[in-house]
Formats: C-alpha cells, sequence, structure tokens
C-alpha cells in the first residue's frame, strides 16, 4: 500500500486531495496547524492514517516534525505540499505572513523531501503553485511573487534529480480558481470548479508524474494569454 504525507491537509484543496488520495487506497499523514480538523478528516478516511500538528513557518521544528510523521507512518512515497496563504489588497504584515508561508515554508518542507528522497532513492513531491505563478499581478502582488517562486523552485529541483540520475519525481500543480475559503472575497473569479474536481485531477497528474498539470486543463490556455498580453490589457484582465 502506497503512503503519503498531505502539508495543508486541514482545509481546501489538500483535504479534498487526502480523501481522494485515501480512495485510491493510500495510507496518509495529514499535517496543519488546526489539528482538530485533521482529527475530523482522519475520522472519515477510509484508509489508515496519521496526524501532526505542523506550521511550515517555524521551519526547523516543522522539518523535526514532519520527519517524526514520517518514521510513525513506517516512511512513505509521496509528500504533498498544499499549505498556503492569500491575501486581497495586503497590508505589510500580511505579505510578510505569505513570504513566511509560501516562500520560506514551503522551501523548508520542499528541501526536507528532497533530501529525504534522495537517501531513500526514490519518491514524489508535489507542490501546489498556482497559474498566478505565470506573472505579476496587482491583486496580491507578492502571492503571486510566491508562486513563481514555489513553481521555479521545484523546477530547479527537478534538474537536479535529473542530474543525480536519481528516481525522484516532482509535480508542479498549477490551479485555476478552486471554490475553498482562499477564494472568498476574490474579486472578478471564474471557472470556478469545486475542490472534488481539483482533487481528482490532481490525483491523476500523481498518478500520471506529471511535471506540471494545470488544474482545469484549459487555465494552460490562459497562461499562455497572461505571458503574451502587453502590460496595459493585462492589468485590465488579471487581478
Ligand atoms: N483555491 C484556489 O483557487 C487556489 C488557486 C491556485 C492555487 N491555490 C493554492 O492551493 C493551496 C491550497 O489552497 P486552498 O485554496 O486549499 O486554501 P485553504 O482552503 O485556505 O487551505 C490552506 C491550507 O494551508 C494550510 N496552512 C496555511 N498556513 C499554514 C502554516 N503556516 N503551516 C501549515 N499549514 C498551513 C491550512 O491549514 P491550517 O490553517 O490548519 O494550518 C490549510 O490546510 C495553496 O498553496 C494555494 O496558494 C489555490
Amino acid at each position: 500500500m502506497e503512503k503519503a504525507v498531505v502539508i495543508g491537509a486541514s482545509a481546501g484543496i489538500g483535504r479534498e486531495l487526502a480523501k481522494e488520495l485515501a480512495r485510491r487506497g493510500y495510507i496518509l499523514g495529514l499535517a496543519a496547524r488546526r489539528i482538530e480538523l485533521l482529527h475530523e478528516l482522519q475520522r472519515e478516511l477510509p484508509t489508515q492514517s496519521y496526524v501532526k500538528k505542523i506550521d511550515v513557518t517555524r521551519t526547523e521544528e516543522a522539518r523535526k516534525l514532519l520527519e517524526e510523521l514520517i518514521r510513525e507512518m513506517g516512511g512513505v512515497d509521496l509528500i504533498v505540499i498544499s499549505a498556503g496563504v492569500i491575501f486581497q489588497d495586503p497590508t505589510w504584515e500580511q505579505e510578510i505572513t505569505t513570504i513566511n508561508v509560501n516562500v520560506l515554508g514551503f522551501s523548508a518542507i520542499l528541501n526536507y523531501a528532497f533530501d529525504y528522497f534522495c537517501n531513500r532513492g526514490s519518491g514524489h513531491i508535489v507542490g501546489i503553485s498556482s497559474v498566478a505563478a505565470i506573472r505579476g499581478g496587482h491583486g496580491s502582488p507578492v502571492y503571486n511573487a510566491s508562486k513563481a517562486f514555489v513553481s521555479n523552485l521545484m523546477h530547479g529541483l527537478r534538474i537536479k534529480a535529473l542530474r543525480m540520475n536519481s528516481k525522484i519525481h516532482i509535480t508542479d500543480i498549477k490551479p485555476g480558481h478552486v471554490s475553498t475559503s482562499m477564494m472568498q472575497g476574490q474579486r472578478g473569479a471564474f471557472w470556478v470548479i469545486p475542490t472534488e474536481k481539483a482533487a481528482f485531477q490532481i490525483a491523476r497528474a500523481i498518478e500520471k508524474k506529471r511535471k506540471h498539470a494545470y488544474i482545469t486543463k484549459r487555465w494552460g490556455i490562459v497562461a499562455w494569454a497572461m505571458k503574451i498580453l502587453p502590460d496595459r490589457l493585462y492589468s485590465k484582465f488579471w487581478s
């Protein structure tokens, strides 16, 4: 039976993906800060699961707790990093939180996962980035930049794995709009899909060991348009 850890499993995409992976037979490690929500999810899952309270911004502690969780599970094959935050028209304090969670926290976990799978000889890492990674945005500029960092970092480690001839797979997931608490209050959101649909498509990308996946596919066209639109036009359509 395959085993997976999902960081950011208490809500939204991570929570639904944990359910989808359990349906596909995975034993799960569930991590986030809101431990009561993780226990609630644990009771819903059809397979065995383990719970750990992890705050990714407390990087050293988070890496130790992840190591502990993986040891309790007897090793894992897949680590998913879904933890992330966004703020609309953020204050500087909120921008700092975005950097701490999406950049610092993400890097701490991704680097731990990479080293873990290097030592193990194989494994699969999945990071939830965003279509926002493609280009800067005026609504939450640091969020877009943080997701560009996330995608770029995963790319770098994928190349590193290739050069090492290792059997480590890294999947960069770029959702468009998914109906989670993160989407509440987002202006002008379109093509919003339910978490179940996103989780199903992410699980399929995991199964196929895809390098990249837009969720849903048509966001790939939006990404292409985002790359080529001149600033004046782009600024009208994208926040
Ligand atoms: N929803 C969308 O439309 C959309 C689009 C593109 C990309 N994404 C990305 O998808 C990922 C999941 O977002 P979502 O929409 O599912 O949001 P969500 O419903 O708000 O869930 C966010 C998850 O991140 C966890 N988290 C936040 N801060 C954390 C911290 N310091 N340490 C550990 N876990 C933390 C939360 O758990 P706790 O609060 O319990 O710690 C929660 O489980 C994010 O990376 C987001 O950027 C979402």
